[in-house]
């Protein structure tokens, strides 16, 4: 398996309150809560588990994985920027990524003194194995790949992933915030090894953004480190009540994600049939399109009360905008105003 910095290993965990007992008591009079909050907070004037025990369960029944190979966050932002700092040492080690990506990585790479190697994808935003292992060595202990990729919407083959993971020796980091929309929603599950750890988040599919919950499944080692080592009380309450509460609405969630499927497939052709307007195949739930002076394209749209996300300063992606995929009234104000904008 691949390594951690060594010195968390030994450092003993800090032993919150609700850690050292939470089970049913007569008094909780451990934690220095106010208990006449009881009245106005009822949910949530009690810590929260800090080890998430009941999500954790949930998800890993929901999968089919284990509760030990789970571990939750507050997104998977939280998630990336734990995994960033337990394995690569600053001023040392360097992030393996590929680029145009989800800017997240690289920028927490900074922030946290790790250089950054970004191996340009193909011009079709294929991912180039050889390039990616030509860049790695023994200060690139992690790499992180997203599939399917944000800004791109591609879902790189399994073969693709699979020669990488063969020969990379480090983490192998698979971001799979955007899986269910994909025609790989189980992603990376059966064909995960010990090195591959796998990033997943309430924010997209289950429509759970403003609460802030994503998860890693990992070998039960890396879960095992993380929650010695990340902060306590890293997910409140009402998040972990809430998350839980949307898992047993998979049927809804489901029945969205059809509905999301069908649209961006809808969307995509009336693009496409737009002059100039090049349509890119997505697994996710928006598309990146190119079109002719887009961050123009982008400012009137904006006049017009809709945003989209401009993305041309990115390498790889002159002239493209993405756009999220949203309901059919939505999506079809987006497609006149983009009409109007492109015939004009
Ligand atoms: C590829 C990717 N990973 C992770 C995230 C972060 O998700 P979360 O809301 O779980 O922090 C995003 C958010 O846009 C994303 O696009």
């Amino acid at each position: 398996m691949p390594r951690f910095r060594p010195h968390l290993q030994a450092i003993p965990p800090y032993s919150s309150a609700r850690e050292e007992f939470s089970g049913s008591a007569r008094l909780f009079l451990d934690a220095n809560e106010n208990p006449y909050a009881e009245t106005w907070e009822p949910e949530a004037y009690r810590y929260p588990d800090p080890y998430h025990t009941a999500l954790r369960e949930a998800i890993a029944a929901h999968w089919g994985v284990s509760p030990q190979e789970v571990a939750c966050g507050a997104g998977s932002d939280e998630l990336i920027d734990w995994l960033l700092r337990a394995v690569a040492e600053p001023g040392q080690d360097a992030l393996l990524t590929v680029t145009p990506s989800y800017g997240v990585y690289a920028t927490y790479a900074r922030i946290h003194g790790l250089g950054v190697r970004e191996v340009r994808l193909e011009p079709d935003f294929s991912l180039p194995v050889d390039s990616l292992l030509a860049a790695a060595g023994a200060n690139t202990p992690l790499a992180i790949l997203c599939r399917p990729n944000n800004p791109t919407g591609t879902l790189w083959p399994a073969e693709t992933i699979e020669a990488f993971v063969q020969k990379f020796d480090g983490w192998v980091v698979l971001d799979e915030a955007y899986i269910e929309f994909s025609s790989e929603p189980r992603g990376w599950l059966e064909k995960r090894t010990s090195q591959c750890i796998l990033l997943r988040t309430f924010s997209k599919a289950w429509g759970m953004a403003g609460w802030r919950v994503g998860y890693m499944i990992a070998d039960p080692e890396v879960v095992s480190l993380y929650y010695r080592t990340k902060l306590p009380y890293n997910l409140s309450q009402p998040a972990q009540a809430r998350a839980l509460s949307v898992l047993k609405r998979w049927p809804l969630v489901q029945e969205s994600i059809q509905r999301l499927q069908a649209e961006r497939t809808r969307l995509a052709q009336a693009l496409a049939a737009l002059p100039g307007v090049r349509v890119y195949p997505s697994e996710a739930n928006f598309l990146l399109i190119r079109v002719p002076d887009a961050l123009a394209v982008y400012k009137r749209l904006l006049e017009q009360g809709i945003v989209v996300r401009y993305r041309g300063t990115l390498p790889l992606c002159e002239d493209t905008l993405r756009l999220t995929v949203g309901r059919p009234e939505e999506n079809d104000t987006l497609l006149e105003a983009l009409c109007r904008i492109i015939s004009s």
